[in-house]
C-alpha cells in the first residue's frame, strides 16, 4: 500500500454540484479533522440548496466564484494543501448543444487551478496536491457483444463528444503539469453515477421525476446503449482513497462493476415505481451515442484496497427512487425556471 497522506485543508471546487455536494458532505462526515472550501460558480446545475443541511458547519466555507478566476483561486490555495476538482460543464447533450462552456469551464479552468497551484505551492506544486475529477467517456465507446472488453487506465483516449473532448484534455493537462514541473496530480476517472442531488437532465433523475409528474419518459435509440452505474458516495469514497493514498502522475478508474443497459435500467426504475411499459416514449438517438461504457476498476482494489459497497441493483436504485420520491421540493424548484426551457427544446414537451 502506499504512503497515505492527511490533509488539513482541501479547496473543493464545484462543491454545490451532484457529485461535489455528495464529496463535502461525505468527507465532513468521514474525516473530522478536515476543513473544506467549496468554490463554486453556481451555474445552472450547482445548487446551494444541495448543501444547506451542512450550512454554518465550523469546518466548511463556501465561497461563490469561477475556477477561470486565479486570482481568487490564488487567494483561497494560500491556506489549503489539496484541490479536489469537481467543476465542470458534464452533460452531453448540451454540449451537442453549445461546446463553448465546456471548453471555457473544463479546459481554461483546469488550466487556471494548476497554474494556481505552483504560484502558490511553489514551481513544483509540490506543497499540495491535485486530483483531477475525470470521466471514463474519455475512453470513447465500447462495444455492446464484446462484455469482456473495459476500459483500464491505458485505454487509449478516444472522445466522441465536445463534453468528453474537454474533460480529456482537462485531464491531459493535469497530466502535463505532472511531467513538465513535477507537481503531484493525480487523475481519477469514474463510470455513469447516480445517487442523492443529480440534476434532473441525467437519465435517472430525469426519468424518475417525469413518472412521478405522469409524464413518459424519452428512451433514446433502441434502448441498448449500455452504462456503468456507481453510487455516487462509493464514488466519492474512492476519490477520498486516491486523494489520500494515490501516487503521483497516475490514473485511477472507479467504477459500479454494474452494468446495464438503458433498457433494463428503464425497466427497473417501472417496476420500483410501479409503472407499465406504455410509459417508456422512444426518441431520436443522440448524435455521436456512445455504445458502451464499463470500467475495470482492479487498480483500485490492488492498489487503494477499494471496491463498491452500495452500486449494486436493486437496493442503490431503489434507495435512490426513494430520496427523489422523499425530496419532491428539491426537484420541482430545480426543474423549474432555466431547466424549464432546456427541457422544452430538448423533448418538446411540458414540464413543470
Ligand atoms: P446520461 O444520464 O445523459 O449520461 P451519459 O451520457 O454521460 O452516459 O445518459 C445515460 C444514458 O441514458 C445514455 O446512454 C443516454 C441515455 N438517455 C436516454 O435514453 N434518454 C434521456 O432522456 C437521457 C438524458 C439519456
Amino acid at each position: 500500500m502506499p504512503e497515505t497522506r492527511n490533509f488539513k485543508h482541501l479547496l473543493v471546487t464545484g462543491g454545490c454540484g451532484f457529485i461535489g455536494s455528495n464529496f463535502v458532505r461525505s468527507v465532513l462526515e468521514w474525516r473530522p479533522g478536515v476543513r473544506i472550501t467549496n468554490l463554486d460558480a453556481l451555474t445552472y446545475s450547482g445548487n446551494l440548496e444541495n448543501l444547506a443541511d451542512i450550512e454554518g458547519h465550523e469546518r466548511y466555507t463556501f465561497i461563490k466564484g469561477d475556477i477561470t478566476d486565479g486570482g481568487l483561486v490564488q487567494t483561497l490555495l494560500a491556506d489549503c494543501d489539496a484541490v479536489v476538482n469537481f467543476a465542470a460543464e458534464s452533460h452531453v447533450d448540451r454540449s451537442i448543444q453549445d461546446a463553448s462552456p465546456f471548453i471555457t469551464s473544463n479546459v481554461l479552468g483546469t488550466q487556471v487551478l494548476l497554474q494556481a497551484c505552483r504560484n502558490t505551492w511553489g514551481d513544483d506544486g509540490k506543497a499540495g496536491r491535485f486530483l483531477q475529477v475525470g470521466t471514463d467517456e474519455v475512453y470513447g465507446s465500447l462495444p455492446i457483444d464484446k462484455p469482456e472488453e473495459l476500459f483500464t487506465e491505458s485505454t487509449p483516449l478516444d472522445p466522441s463528444s465536445p463534453y468528453s473532448a474537454s474533460k480529456a484534455a482537462a485531464d491531459m493537462l493535469a497530466m502535463a503539469f505532472h511531467r513538465t514541473f513535477g507537481m503531484d496530480v493525480l487523475v481519477t476517472r469514474c463510470s455513469n453515477n447516480y445517487g442523492p442531488y443529480q440534476f434532473p437532465e441525467k437519465v435517472i433523475p430525469l426519468f424518475v421525476t417525469n413518472l412521478m409528474q405522469g409524464e413518459q419518459v424519452p428512451l433514446y435509440g433502441d434502448g441498448k446503449n449500455v452504462r456503468d452505474w456507481l453510487h455516487v458516495v462509493d464514488h466519492c469514497e474512492a476519490i477520498l482513497s486516491v486523494l489520500e493514498g494515490g501516487r503521483p502522475g497516475e490514473v485511477y478508474n472507479i467504477g459500479g462493476n454494474n452494468e446495464r443497459s438503458n433498457l433494463d435500467l428503464t425497466h427497473a426504475i417501472l417496476d420500483i415505481m410501479g409503472k407499465g411499459k406504455e410509459m417508456i416514449r422512444p426518441v431520436a438517438d443522440r448524435l455521436g451515442h456512445d455504445r458502451r461504457y464499463a470500467i475495470d476498476a482492479s487498480k483500485m482494489k490492488a492498489e487503494l484496497g477499494w471496491q463498491p459497497t452500495r452500486s449494486a441493483w436493486p437496493k442503490g436504485l431503489a434507495d435512490t427512487i426513494g430520496w427523489y420520491q422523499d425530496n419532491t421540493e428539491w426537484w420541482q424548484r430545480v426543474r423549474s425556471g432555466a431547466y424549464r426551457d432546456y427541457y422544452e427544446k430538448m423533448y418538446g414537451a411540458a414540464s413543470s
